[in-house]
């Protein structure tokens, strides 16, 4: 790959679960030789700490309270929140889903969202989620949306959690795609100006060259 200026690279790989964004994602980090945030990790660990301290998050006042203390430190090996590491606790179905309803929280999403372009102005980074390219960083150039049908997607969802009913894969995962892509603040859509790939006909290692390829294309 041609030279690019790694101080300064920021890249943001958006779309719905199952789409193979932190696959790819990790991979493009390693290969570029950036750091990786994972902002779903953030909105997880944010939703179990929410639920930990039993905090009604359909009460405004009680949500705002918790959101004007909150502290969140990630690093690519741990989530923490108010400092309780939630890391060995977020990769599961329940985790997703409580995150996919308390993300759709102004308050949860204003914190977290400082939070990550805090991270972004250190450069350097591939930064994964529903809206970093249409939200968290709207100003940056290198953009990608990942999708594939709901089929691709609850099939590869339910290869990595083994022991879980597909068909309840299959109906979670409409569950959080619907409240993702409906909420008020920030659905997922594509920004219009994300190169959108469609990763059901490809594997990993193709949908890594596209980005890579297209990169290097911009770079020049
Ligand atoms: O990518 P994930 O499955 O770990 O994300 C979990 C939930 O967090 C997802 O359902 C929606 C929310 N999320 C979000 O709203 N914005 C982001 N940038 C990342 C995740």
């Amino acid at each position: 790959m041609k030279k690019i200026e790694k101080s300064k690279i920021v890249i943001a790989i958006d779309g719905p679960s199952g789409g193979g964004k932190s696959t790819v994602s990790r991979l493009i980090a390693k290969r570029l030789g950036l750091s990786y945030i994972d902002t779903g990790a953030m909105y997880r660990a944010v939703a179990l700490a929410l639920n930990g301290a039993d905090v009604d998050i359909e009460n405004a006042s009680e949500l705002e309270e918790f959101c004007a203390s909150m502290s969140v430190e990630y690093s690519e090996s741990n989530i923490k929140v108010n400092g309780t590491d939630y890391t060995g606790s977020i990769r599961t179905e329940e985790a997703g889903l409580l995150a996919s309803i308390s993300s759709s929280k102004s308050c949860v999403r204003r914190a977290l969202v400082e939070y990550q372009r805090g991270l972004a102005k250190e450069g350097a980074l591939v930064m994964e989620g529903r809206d970093i390219g249409t939200v968290v960083l709207p100003d940056i150039s290198l953009k990608f949306f990942l999708t594939a049908s709901h089929e691709v997607r609850a099939l590869r969802r339910h290869a990595e959690r083994k022991g879980l009913e597909r068909e309840a894969i299959s109906e979670a995962m409409k569950k959080r795609d619907k409240t993702d892509s409906t909420r008020t603040d920030s659905p997922l859509v594509k920004a219009k100006d994300a190169v959108e790939i469609d990763t059901g006909a490809l594997d990993i290692n193709g949908v890594v060259s596209l980005i890579l390829e297209n990169i290097e294309q911009r770079s020049r």
